[in-house]
């Protein structure tokens, strides 16, 4: 077989600023040991997040210029309408700023004290946005999803045995909702099996609760599920994800990841009672319910991004790179989330740095170091975005403790590829020297994003 290349040609660029290790020693130290307080502009290769960082197709930005910025009923939104429809087959589709905006809206309109929103696993704004409702957010991921060293095909699975148990327990009335997150990104970016998803939506129906999907990487999901799971080989990609949303009565999505856009999402379903409730919350929050929060040239950008999302070859080329990185690494012996996922790479923090214990953030010093050593950001999701301190002074850790690098759809090529996998291999031959960390500011809520370190003594 011959390399799976780059399916486009590259016809704009972005230079990308080189520092010295000096240099980023002093702009590291200076922004807290965080790197979401470090400028873009000292970072050579940004891994942070694959969300609104997708390079846009020359389409995409023609269909900018043909925005229509009338304030309702724009021809952009009928356009942003149909592509959404074609796909998910809802019935409302409500147009937001981006994927949490959507959360937001659904979950004031379902939430409040006393209920719980069931998940493979809530991404960390969901599950913010679940709990700021007064809610309470439940994640039943599977067995083999826990354990970064096991390989399995869909370890983005949901429990569903265990969610059913938790129905039971605690009363179909108060759960308001099941969402299904694809791929599953706090769980390491692996998808889920269309099995998974029809079984969990027998159990809703079974207790009348209605079941959603976290779509944010559906497209992604689609294609792992050509790709692993029986009889969906001769499928298209936009054939599987029709059938994905087949199962559900709504969706969340951040069109920053499988729309190609720099901004913008959605909320869809079928209900026009609930629909209606967060139209009018929409109206109030983020704009009338043609344009929600985004210009005509964005519904533009997002329209043209759902239909080369779900270009095969695209598709191809972008598991490729995330398995190229992943191969590479391990052939290197680099510990990492098994198989590779979607749309990162996921360190493996406690095998990497196994001297450093859990409450001394071993991803975050990782982090650090690959900051240092090559000028990559990446994003710690362990102990400082999940862990938590008690009163009496301990420290409640996640199962995982991954250091994530998020590949931004269409922007690096395969040198920039390699040159990561030699910076991550000079870390991990370093990695005696990685020390523990400890914070010395953080904000009461999604602290991973303000929080300040310090190395321990
Ligand atoms: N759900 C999932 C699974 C996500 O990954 C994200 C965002 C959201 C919801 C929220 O969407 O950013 O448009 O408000 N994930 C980004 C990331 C930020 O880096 O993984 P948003």
């Amino acid at each position: 077989m011959k390399t799976i290349i780059e399916p486009f040609k590259i016809k704009a660029v972005e230079p990308i600023r080189f520092t010295t290790k000096e240099e980023r020693t002093t702009l590291l130290k200076k922004a807290g040991y965080n790197p979401f307080s470090i400028h873009a502009d000292d970072v050579l290769i940004d891994l942070l997040t694959d969300s609104g960082t997708s390079a846009m197709s020359s389409e995409q930005w023609a269909g900018i210029m043909l925005g229509d910025e009338s304030y309702a009923g724009s021809k952009s939104f009928y356009k942003f309408d149909s592509a959404v429809k074609k796909i998910t087959g809802l019935k409302n589709v409500i147009p937001t700023h981006q994927g949490r905006a959507s959360e937001k809206i659904l979950f004031t309109v379902l939430g409040g004290k006393g209920k719980y929103f069931c998940s493979n696993t809530h991404f960390d704004t969901t599950r913010a946005n679940v709990e700021y409702s007064g809610a309470e957010a439940v994640d039943f991921m599977t067995e083999v999803g826990k354990h970064p060293e096991m390989k399995a095909d869909f370890k983005g699975n949901m429990d569903t045995e265990a969610l059913e148990s938790f129905i039971k327990k605690t009363g179909a009335e108060n759960i308001p909702l099941v969402l299904m997150t694809v791929t599953n990104n706090s769980g390491g970016g692996q998808p889920v099996s269309m099995q998974n998803i029809k079984d969990a939506r027998k159990i809703c129906d079974k207790y009348g609760i209605p079941f959603f999907l976290d779509a944010c990487r559906f497209a992604e999901n689609a294609y792992f599920i050509k790709r692993r799971e029986k009889g969906y080989e001769n499928k298209s990609p936009l054939e599987i994800a029709q059938e994905m949303f087949s199962y559900v009565d709504g969706c969340t999505m951040s069109a920053k990841k499988d729309a190609f856009a720099n901004i913008g999402g959605f909320l869809a379903m079928n209900d026009d009672n609930i629909a209606m409730l967060c139209r009018n919350l929409l109206i109030v929050t983020e704009g009338f319910t043609t344009y929600g929060g985004l210009a005509g040239r964005d519904l533009e950008a997002i329209a043209q991004g759902l239909v080369e999302i779900l270009d095969e070859h695209y598709l191809e080329y972008r598991i490729r790179c995330v398995e190229y990185l992943g191969e590479k690494l391990v052939n290197n012996n680099v510990p990492i989330l098994e198989p590779p996922g979607g749309h990162a790479i996921y360190l493996d923090a406690i095998r990497f740095a196994p001297h450093i214990p859990q409450y001394q953030f071993p991803g975050q010093s990782i982090v650090c170091e690959l900051y240092l050593e090559g000028g990559i950001r990446a994003c710690e999701i362990g102990s400082v975005m999940f862990g938590k301190d008690l009163p009496d002074g301990t420290h409640i850790s996640p199962a995982m403790e991954l250091v994530r690098m998020a590949i931004p759809r269409r922007v690096y090529t395969q040198s920039h590829f390699d040159y990561m996998i030699e910076v991550i291999i000079d870390v991990y031959n370093q990695r005696k020297n990685l020390r523990g960390m400890k914070i010395t500011e953080e904000a009461p809520m999604l602290r991973h994003f303000t929080a300040k370190f310090d190395y321990v003594d």
